[in-house]
């Protein structure tokens, strides 16, 4: 089968955007459906996306691309559920189990959260491998089954499928491989994308910044926020972004089934205050966008609604919501080396160590260790004595202990000072909604 329209000559398109220029939609349009159907070869591409890198896209011409990138695939229709449908984005951090509690917490407020996600890569763990962890639970569901569950329980996690934008699934593979990842229009379109298709009507993006996220500068973290927002209000979703701090991991956990544990912590009403405080604000944002604002999310923590929302969602996706996690094999501690306050524990290094343990992969088809991980004894703002512990290193196989301990060591900084740059529990830096407003 051939791509629709006319045919362009794809190395006139790279000159176009090598030398700064804007590509006409019907070159838009033929080069992500050519792409999409295999026409356009990955050597072609990938010098396209090195030209997107350096050159960038105007608004217009950006808004087009991502429509191209929604149309090569299904765009779900998630009307007549009896319940708005919303759902959140998160651009990924470490110790992010912020969905898990989120998903089940908006569901118990009457909306209907279709989180279509995907398995982590690198040194943020991905809410698919958070799942996995339960015993039994399956990521993938037919349409027709998830449907129903949005309907009945109102939320569901599990695998976007292939035929959901699949000329990003080829581009986000070439654009890994080829230096070509960071570029933010390539990175908002690439999400924005999926997320248009999942069929969702509103949608709150969690931009994370700091030395633990994609974007470690603010004012670039603003432009990505600000470039989706534009793009999901363009697509007829409405959207939101919240800026928020990741220099330190969220919570006390980095790995899958630690980060399961602590995130049903905080379902009790429980958990660390920084993740109860950012799943409570992405709740309000999004329990706004659909006019259920008159449900306090804090109030569905405590009283066990939204617990009990957990537990019907994991059901029904086969999983026991009282199977003991897995528990690693081998468990180590890091003890400080010197007394004083703990002025920072650096996310990063904290992700690295934790998928050094085997909790990420670093290729997608690499298997992950449910049991390992990172959990943190002491946080920013803690004054220990020499020799405390400070985390506990999880692990199923010990030759990944001695690198990852180093690694998590490196994430300590002790000293006399405060700590530095500390935004406090509710990490909200700053919230990002379309110009229109
Ligand atoms: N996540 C995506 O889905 N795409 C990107 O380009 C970057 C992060």
């Amino acid at each position: 089968m051939t791509a629709p329209g006319p045919t362009f000559d794809v190395v006139d398109l790279i000159r176009v955007k090598r030398d700064g220029g804007r590509l006409p939609d019907a070159a838009i349009d033929w080069l992500i459906s050519a792409y999409a159907r295999g026409q356009v070869p990955d050597e072609q591409m990938a010098a396209f996306a090195m030209a997107v890198v350096w050159r960038g896209m105007a608004p217009d011409e950006l808004s087009r691309w991502t429509a191209a990138m929604v149309a090569s695939g299904r765009r779900l229709d998630l009307g007549g559920l009896g319940r708005p449908t919303v759902d959140k984005h998160s651009t990924g951090g470490v110790g992010d189990k912020v969905s898990l509690v989120l998903v089940p917490l908006v569901a118990a407020c009457g909306a209907a959260v279709p989180q279509l996600s995907g398995r982590g890569l690198g040194h943020t763990g991905g809410t698919l491998d958070k799942m996995e962890a339960i015993p039994g639970w399956r990521a993938t569901l037919p349409l027709g089954r998830m449907r129903d569950l949005l309907a009945e329980v109102g939320g569901v996690i599990c695998a976007a499928s292939d035929d959901l934008a699949p000329a990003d699934r080829r581009l986000y593979a070439l654009r890994d491989v080829t230096g070509t990842v960071e570029s933010i229009p390539l990175i908002a379109s690439s999400i924005m994308s999926k997320t248009i298709a999942e069929g969702t009507s509103a949608l709150v993006l969690d931009v994370k910044v700091g030395s633990g996220a994609f974007m470690t500068d603010r004012s670039r973290a603003r432009e990505l926020a600000r470039a989706m927002v534009g793009l999901g209000t363009a697509g007829g979703v409405r959207t939101v972004a919240l800026l928020t701090a990741m220099d330190t991991p969220l919570g006390r956990t980095a790995g899958n089934a630690l980060e399961v544990a602590e995130a049903v912590e905080t379902l009790r009403g429980g958990g660390p205050a920084d993740v109860r405080a950012v799943t409570v604000a992405l709740a309000r944002e999004m329990l706004a966008l659909v006019g259920l604002d008159g449900c306090d999310p804090a109030a569905a923590l405590d009283d066990g609604r939204a617990y009990d929302g957990w537990r019907r969602m994991v059901a029904a996706q086969d999983g026991d919501p009282d199977a003991s996690l897995p528990v690693a094999r081998h468990v180590e501690t890091l003890t400080a080396p010197t007394g004083g306050l703990v002025r920072r524990v650096e996310a990063r290094a904290v992700g690295v160590a934790a998928w050094q343990l085997g909790a990420g992969r670093g290729r997608q088809q690499d298997a992950v260790s449910a049991a390992a991980g990172v959990r943190l004894l002491a946080v920013e703002g803690d004054r220990v004595p020499a020799g405390a512990p400070l985390a506990e290193l999880h692990a199923d196989d010990p030759v990944r202990l001695a690198r990852a301990t180093r690694t998590l060591a490196a994430a300590f900084e002790i000293g006399a000072a405060p700590p530095v740059g500390s935004t406090g529990p509710d990490r909200v830096l700053e919230r990002i909604t379309s110009a229109e407003e």
